[in-house]
């Protein structure tokens, strides 16, 4: 079986990783959970882009040398990954060996057969972006001021792959994701694609060219072979999905499969473009000092408080907001009122009422409202596939969250402490029965997203299967006559 490969970008390692990094490593750890609880063999890769411009740079204004540098900030990525629940399979370096070793290799292979040739580049480069503009003025990616550069450099022939690559997304409709980025990537590549500048000379901080040392590998040509260079020695080449912000959408779907076309490797099967995070409306910038921190967000109110509301705040692909108003309005009324609530109410009734274990009864439906609680809890597995296969990560939540609310509105309609009342002891069973199968499906569900607080759901439940195993076959498990252990609150509410 292929193994599913899923890549997040190489993050600059200039800085300390912040809310916008977090998104697209936390949505690529949340499918390959998913992935993985369907039983598939994946990969996940991440890492981090430490050549360039940008790094050298701030290594200078930091007073260290550049590896210096880098070797400290990819400790507090790969810490912020760990706290963040992340479990990535391999996190790979660009100054990793084997990586510059297959620049170098693929660079030399280029120029023998044509592909990159000599010349000298005159234009315009945004350093905060690490890209060439070809007009004078501010970068139309970031709005930053950016400088007129003039040097030797090598250029790769991207717009000889041109015709081809615009039949490849043609014919493609899934390869760039979603719609709204693959018009406007060709609508850019039917302006016409330029050769690209892929060496510079101007600072020494890059894989260095082997044909002609003064020059060093552009940091982007630089930085993409890394979803190859990556898995070099075991053969699972090409990734199923890049995942990405939507800014450089451009360098993966252009440059690229511009480059493997060259190559003659396959093209990867999907790149997903998400949208930005601004935070109260504005640009999340370091100057600003309004720059989310993840690690102490998560620190201060669980990892898995930040992860569902990345996902769930917004649709997957288009922009969001955050505010720590918003952020708490969420964990309240989600994970403490709906889910917490639905937990505990449930335990309770069922130590109450049948001494802890989970009843059974002939007639699970004995009325319209359990009719529909039950088809709902049958048919939300189905539904989180369909949006799972869209990357649609926050329809997918919702679809449990639904679930969990109907199961409150539920518990307050069927009100079981007045069916006990009266004695009505087969209803009373079906009722909480039907309420622990929705916990049930609730913590298998949701267990890519919040792993943390599913498995703590599944400790109380107390089911003799493991939460992994119940994942493949979610109507398999018998949970009648289990013996449930109410613990502790699972989401304690915020007070503002
Ligand atoms: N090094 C390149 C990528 C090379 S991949 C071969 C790079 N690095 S980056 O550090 O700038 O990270 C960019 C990624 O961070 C974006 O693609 C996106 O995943 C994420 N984000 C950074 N800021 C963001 C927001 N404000 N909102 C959402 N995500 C953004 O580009």
């Amino acid at each position: 079986m292929k193994k599913f490969y899923i890549t997040t970008p190489l993050y600059y390692v200039n800085d300390i990783p912040h809310l916008g990094h977090s998104y697209t490593t936390i949505a690529a750890d949340v499918l390959a959970r998913y992935k993985k609880s369907k039983g598939e063999d994946v990969y996940f890769l991440t890492g981090s882009d430490e050549h360039g411009q940008k790094v050298w740079k701030a290594a200078e204004n930091a007073g260290k040398t550049p590896k210096q540098f880098v070797d400290e900030i990819v400790g507090r990525f790969k810490s912020a990954w760990d706290k963040l629940n992340i479990k990535y399979d391999q996190f790979i370096r660009t100054t990793d060996e084997i990586h510059v070793k297959t620049v170098q290799e693929i660079f030399s292979k280029l120029l023998k057969q044509g592909d990159i040739y000599k010349g000298e580049y005159s234009g315009w480069y945004c350093m905060p972006c690490e890209s060439f503009w070809s007009e004078a003025g501010p970068c139309p990616d970031c709005g930053r001021p950016t400088e007129i550069i003039k040097e030797e450099t090598y250029y790769f022939k991207q717009s000889k792959y041109q015709a081809q690559l615009l039949k490849h997304i043609e014919s493609n409709p899934d390869f760039i994701k979603p719609d709204s980025r693959r018009n406007e990537i060709t609508q850019f590549i039917k302006q016409g694609l330029k050769d690209l500048s892929v060496t510079r000379t101007a600072f020494p901080w890059g894989v260095v060219v082997s044909e002609d040392p003064k020059h060093i590998v552009y940091v982007w040509f630089d930085a993409l072979i890394n979803y190859i260079s990556a898995v070099k020695n075991n053969n699972i080449w090409p990734a199923d999905v890049h995942l990405m912000g939507k800014e450089i959408v451009r360098f993966h779907a252009i440059t690229w499969p511009c480059m493997l076309i060259a190559l003659n490797l396959p093209l990867p099967k999907k790149i997903f473009g998400h949208g930005w995070w601004t935070v109260e409306g504005k640009k999340m910038s370091k100057s600003k000092g309004n720059v989310v921190d993840p690690v102490a967000l998560a620190e201060k109110y669980g990892v898995d408080a930040v992860r569902y509301f990345v996902l769930r705040e917004v649709p997957f692909g288009l922009d969001g907001d955050f505010s720590m108003a918003s952020f708490i309005a969420r964990y309240n009324a989600d994970l403490a009122n709906d889910l917490g609530n639905l937990l505990s109410r449930t335990l309770t009734m069922v130590e109450k009422y049948f001494d802890s274990k989970i009843p059974n009864t002939k007639n699970k439906i004995p009325d319209d409202l359990s009719k529909n609680l039950v088809e709902l809890t049958n048919g939300a597995p189905t539904e989180v596939d369909f949006c799972m296969a869209q990357l649609a990560f926050s329809d997918a939540l919702s679809v449990v969250f639904k679930l969990i609310s109907e199961a409150n509105v539920y518990i307050e309609k069927e009100a079981p402490w007045a069916i006990a009342k009266n004695g009505d002891k087969e209803k009373l069973a079906a009722v909480l029965y039907n309420l622990c199968d929705v916990l049930k499906i609730a913590a298998i569900l949701l267990s890519p997203a919040i792993p943390e607080s599913t498995e703590k759901i599944w400790r109380q439940l107390n089911l003799p299967v493991s939460l992994e195993a119940a994942a493949k076959d979610p109507f398999g498990i018998e949970i009648a006559g289990v013996e449930v252990k109410k613990g502790e609150i699972l989401f304690p509410k915020i007070q503002k």
